[in-house]
């Protein structure tokens, strides 16, 4: 079955985890990455893990010219995985125009000269943002999606939009996944989260602070209605989140899919809250981190855990690791960074 499969932002932390799976599972992998928040390195570690080179190619998606052209130049693709896109969501209600046009764009000169190359699979990069907080938890695919907290989680709604409209009116065939809160690195260590500047995420906070690089970790809130006040969320595996990328290609590659467009959940089904992540952390790394309580993020909500039983059983895909692994895996990727 494995063929070839374009992966755009493959040099980005979920979707360099992703090129690893694919090229493990014999698929040609082509890489396309503005490098606008990764490094060309990337491709090298890749490769290390694997013993298999990725084709890289920076290109910017927002340039439909070389885009197309690089379809001219790659005939045959199989399949995209579409993870490229700005995901700050600070910045993004800060800058809301640079995501709109980033985020848009990208996406819309992607499907068209997907359409152009005759490439009729995608698979994209969505986000569990789209459902804001939900009523009901665990949350499932059908729960009423709520206007977006951010620009950038607007972003992942409208393509999800654009996504369906287009398999609707071509023969695009397209799975939009919505991920929980990953986190995590490549057991070895070569690849992982590289934030530039201050991290916005819980993770990448917590084992700078671990470090030594930040000297607090800020919980944003400890008045939530959650068993400890703190916030709660469904932490899952970037290795756990990759394998469900190759599970999803080869769904529309083998053309086991139930409906053209489908969605999918992607997290473990367990909540945890801030405290727990810290607590486990400083338990299963055997290090200390200094935290202190402020007062609520904007624009946080409170709890949002997956129901991700129809990835479980229409994908066959399940979250294997549990949080002390994925901390584990975390810290050991930070002081892997001090080498
Ligand atoms: N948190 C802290 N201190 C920090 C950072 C985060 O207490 O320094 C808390 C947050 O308040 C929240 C939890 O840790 O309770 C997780 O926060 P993250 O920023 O790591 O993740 P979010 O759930 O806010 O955001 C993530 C992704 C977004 C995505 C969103 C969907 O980063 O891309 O999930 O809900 F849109």
């Amino acid at each position: 079955m494995p063929g070839k499969i374009l992966v755009t932002g493959g040099t980005g932390f979920i979707g360099s985890h992703t090129c690893v799976v694919l090229l493990e599972n014999d698929y040609d992998v082509l890489i396309v990455d503005n490098l606008s928040n990764s490094n060309v390195e990337v491709v090298d570690k890749i490769a290390q893990i694997t013993g298999k080179t990725p084709h890289f190619t920076k290109l910017d998606l927002c340039d439909e010219k070389s885009l197309t052209d690089f379809f001219t130049d790659n005939p045959g693709i199989d399949g995209v995985i579409h993870f490229a896109a700005y995901k700050a969501v600070g910045e993004s209600s800060e800058f809301p125009l640079k995501y709109y046009h980033n985020n848009l764009l990208g996406m819309i000169n992607l499907l068209k000269t997907m359409d152009q190359a005759g490439c009729d699979k995608m698979v994209f990069s969505s986000s569990c943002t789209v459902y804001g907080q939900p009523d009901v938890l665990p949350v499932t695919e059908d729960a009423p999606l709520k206007k977006a907290f951010s620009p950038y989680g607007n972003t992942k709604k409208i393509c999800e939009d654009i996504l369906q409209d287009q398999v609707g009116s071509t023969a695009l065939k397209g799975i939009a996944l919505r991920y929980f809160n990953p986190i995590g690195a490549h057991e070895s260590a070569l690849i992982g989260e590289l934030p530039l500047g201050i991290p916005n995420n819980l993770v990448p906070y917590l084992t700078q602070t671990a470090i030594g690089k930040r000297e607090s970790l800020k919980v944003f809130g400890n008045d939530y209605n959650t068993h400890d006040g703190t916030g709660i969320r469904d932490y899952i595996h970037v290795m756990d989140l990759a394998r469900a990328h190759l599970d999803a290609i080869n769904r529309l590659i083998s053309k086991k899919y139930k409906e053209e467009y489908e969605i999918f959940n992607l997290g473990t089904g367990t909540g945890y809250s801030v405290l727990d992540i810290i607590l486990t952390f400083e338990k299963v790394n055997g290090v200390k981190v200094n935290y202190e309580f402020v007062d609520r993020r904007p624009g946080d909500i409170e709890k949002v855990w997956a129901d991700p039983s129809k990835a479980n059983s229409e994908l066959g895909w399940k979250a294997e690791s549990g949080l002390e692994d994925m901390l584990r895996s975390a810290w050991k990727w930070e002081k892997s960074l001090l080498k």
